[in-house]
């Protein structure tokens, strides 16, 4: 079923049609879902959401913002890359430790094509395993120090199948509000009563634990090691003591963790001092600082074979592809062996904070690991933004609503081992003179901003 937009991106769109000189609701349409007798249309034009985009784009011409999102890239993206020829700096790869394209770990990808080819062709139930995948999760298990692990072909569908199948309609799930979309999605799936808590706020947790637990059979936590959108990690201590007090199964993401948190980039256990058997589900992707694509849970062994044999997303998905596989195993290897490249990591997170904040930019909650937001308030603006800084040779891209409320656009800083201090002291000076100017700037955009 088609929805109309929300209330927010109605209003979004009103302003855009003000500004642009048509302060009137344009004409209805033919509906995609028209009833028996009228003609019937299947032209996905007609639907609300593409109205959005629609204005979106005029938008777009008439400022001469270009479009920040899917931006073309000619080859390797890492702290530089290519686009439309020109090298410039990249504050956003997720490659934190500067390992896709390690030798190690694309080696490992063409010895995996030349034994087993690009494929499984099915799902391992079915078309079975090759070693790449075993030797895969014992070294997952290994980084997460637990267990056994059990790898996906994707990281969002690892939480939205591995939530949606463990809970069900009878049972709670207990969610940090900027918890990243692929938990609101399995959470959904699930069926689950679902309460999201301020972030961070381990009151608003314990108050959600106390009022509703006893009314449903399982209950689930489920945090980030480091929010992706913030750059801030939980108390993992404290939200042990609620799992413990209130009978629920916790859950960490540690999607921005991994390679960026602990001395040696296990993530947030090693940088608390937690031991890691004292949470249940461990999430972790593949994507990001181990340099492949796919998602994994680590956790006890019945826990992991539990998914084996009952996860859709796993049992009727193929398998991992043997190079992606191999990939990331010799990205666990290197990381493991070479602790500097988390040490680099923190040290240009931290610079890059500090000059911000120097600077006198918003920074939010960010602890300066892997990931810095500087906050810009209003997507238009944010976007303006961006904008600028590819022009003056940086590739930083905007979070914009509807990823984070309308108020707290921001432009989010994606920091890596490789940077260099003098990429880290430019771009945030670049941010720290445009920024002012776009504040100030053209009425156009701030009337679609709404300011
Ligand atoms: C916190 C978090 N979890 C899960 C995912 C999904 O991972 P993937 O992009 O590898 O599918 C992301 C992606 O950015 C993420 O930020």
């Amino acid at each position: 079923m088609s929805r109309p937009p929300s209330k927010a991106a109605q209003e979004t769109v009103d302003r855009v049609r003000l500004a642009l000189g048509h302060p009137t609701a344009p004409q209805a349409k033919p509906s995609a879902h028209a009833t028996a007798g009228e003609r019937r249309e299947f032209d996905f034009t007609t639907l609300p959401e593409y109205e959005i985009l629609k204005i979106w784009k005029a938008v777009g011409d008439l400022t001469r913002i270009g479009n920040p999102f899917y931006r073309l890239h000619d080859g390797r993206a890492g702290n530089t890359t290519s686009i439309d020829g020109r090298t410039i700096a990249n504050f956003s790869s997720y490659d934190y430790l500067g390992l896709n394209g390690h030798p190690d770990v694309s080696a490992a990808a063409k010895t995996a094509i030349d034994r087993f080819g690009t494929s499984v062709s099915a799902s391992r139930l079915s078309a079975g395993e090759r070693q790449v995948h075993r030797d895969l999760e014992s070294a997952l298990a290994r980084l997460s120090g637990t267990e056994d692990a059990i790898a996906f072909v994707s990281g969002h569908a690892t939480n939205v199948s591995v939530i949606g199948e463990l809970l069900g309609p009878e049972d709670l799930i207990v969610a940090d509000a900027v918890i990243h979309n692929s938990i609101v999605e399995g959470a959904k799936l699930s069926g689950a009563k679902r309460i999201l808590c301020p972030h961070n706020d381990l009151d608003a947790f314990e108050r959600a634990l106390r009022l509703n637990r006893a009314r449903y059979r399982r209950a689930l936590i489920v945090v980030e090691g480091l929010y992706g959108m913030d750059g801030d990690v939980p108390d993992l201590a404290g939200l042990i003591k609620l799992k413990r007090r209130y009978n629920a199964w916790l859950m960490v993401d540690e999607a921005h963790a991994t390679g960026a948190l602990g001395r040696t980039g296990r993530g947030i256990a090693e940088e608390q001092g937690i031991d890691p058997a004292e949470v249940e589900i461990w999430m972790g992707t593949l994507s990001k600082t181990l340099a492949a694509a796919g998602g994994y849970i680590a956790g006890s062994r019945a826990l992991i074979e539990l998914i084996r044999y009952t996860s859709p997303g796993f049992v009727y998905s193929v398998g991992l592809s043997p190079p992606v596989a191999a990939a990331a195993a010799a990205a666990v290897d290197v990381m493991m062996r070479e602790p500097g490249r988390a040490a680099a990591l923190r040290r240009n997170g931290r610079a890059l904070l500090e000059r911000a904040r120097a600077r006198g930019l918003d920074t939010g909650l960010s602890i300066g690991a892997s990931v810095v937001p500087v906050i810009v308030g209003n997507s238009p603006q944010t976007v303006m933004l961006s904008e600028r800084l590819l022009e003056r040779g940086f590739n930083v891209v905007p979070a914009v609503f509807p990823g984070v409320a309308e108020n707290q656009a921001r432009l989010r800083f994606f920091i890596t081992s490789q940077h260099t201090p003098e990429q880290i002291d430019a771009v945030i000076d670049a941010v720290a003179e445009e920024l002012p100017r776009i504040l100030g700037g053209s009425s156009f955009v701030s009337t679609i901003a709404g300011r």
